[in-house]
């Protein structure tokens, strides 16, 4: 049995936030199959910008090309699987391999095979480019899967009419922060996405919020949470969840954006991103 019933919704099992045959399967059939939100686009604004982001265990980079062009690929070297770019962002001409030295360009072409010898007869570099990634932009963010079963929009569901008035696009993200804890994904995604905490876990927030107006409402593709902010909110009162991973949370004057991120079966990363209309 996956769920136990609680009343009249349904909890899902304790094992299912502890096994590891569980997580397994939620990286193929959840993290390798969903659009996964990268960043905001303008920290990849130049020939050679690149970010690496890990999705569940699989390491994907995103660059830009000499050409202007956005392109995602695995962080796996073609030749024995190396990590090729060990740092979360950058500037490269081109892609080198650190354990054998393989090179790649910035469109994930094999150019260089340095020290290859006798092993490089027969070798055809058009046959060894980096497996690419599919890669989608949403109003000024950035998007990578690595095999959906959907299109961006069809993932994002109704949130395009939700945010239709947000002028989210013209926003620059300009701080990053990133913690670690010990925990299942979804033991955070559970607490995001439910408010009755809110009185015995975070009291300020509680005062700051007309909490007897908590709402929480499903809609296609993420969750809403809403309350009447009182003066000293620094949120506009709307917090959004969105299948499967990541949240993004409006203030006067710019948003927060983070994706939460299984490292292990109770093991979690999630990283944020600080847009801001007014840079200055
Ligand atoms: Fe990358 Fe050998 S593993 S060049």
């Amino acid at each position: 049995m996956g769920a136990r019933r609680i009343g009249r919704v349904l909890n899902l099992a304790a094992r299912w936030y502890v096994d590891e045959t569980v997580f397994q399967r939620e990286r193929a059939s959840i993290f390798d199959r969903t659009w996964q939100y990268a960043g905001p686009v303008g920290r990849i604004d130049h020939p050679g910008a690149y970010v690496t982001l890990d999705i569940a265990g699989s390491g994907v980079i995103v660059i830009r090309g000499g050409d202007g062009e956005l392109r995602a690929f695995r962080n796996v070297c073609r030749h024995r699987g190396s990590t090729l770019l060990t740092q979360p962002a950058g500037t490269c001409a081109t892609i080198r391999c650190p354990y054998h030295h393989w090179v790649f360009d910035d469109q994930g072409r094999l150019i260089a095979t340095p020290h290859f010898g006798v092993e490089a007869d027969g070798l055809r570099s058009e046959d060894w480019p980096l497996d690419a990634v599919h890669l989608e932009l949403w109003r000024g963010l950035v998007f990578v899967a690595i095999d959906p079963v959907e299109s961006l929009l069809e993932q994002l569901g109704e949130l395009p009419d939700e945010l239709a008035d947000e002028p989210i696009e013209t926003y620059s993200a300009q701080a990053t922060a990133r913690v670690e804890f010990d925990a299942n994904w979804k033991i955070y995604t559970d607490n995001f996405v439910e408010g009755y905490h809110i009185p015995g876990i975070h009291p300020d927030f509680h005062a700051a919020i007309e909490f007897g107006r908590f709402s929480t409402t499903s809609h296609g593709g993420y969750v809403r949470m809403s309350a009447p902010p009182r003066p000293s909110l620094f949120y506009r009162g709307v917090w959004l969840w969105m299948w499967p991973n990541w949240t993004l949370s409006l203030f006067d004057g710019g948003m927060n954006t983070s994706r939460i991120n299984p490292l292990a079966v109770d093991r979690t990363e999630q990283l944020y991103d600080f847009h801001f209309a007014d840079t200055s």
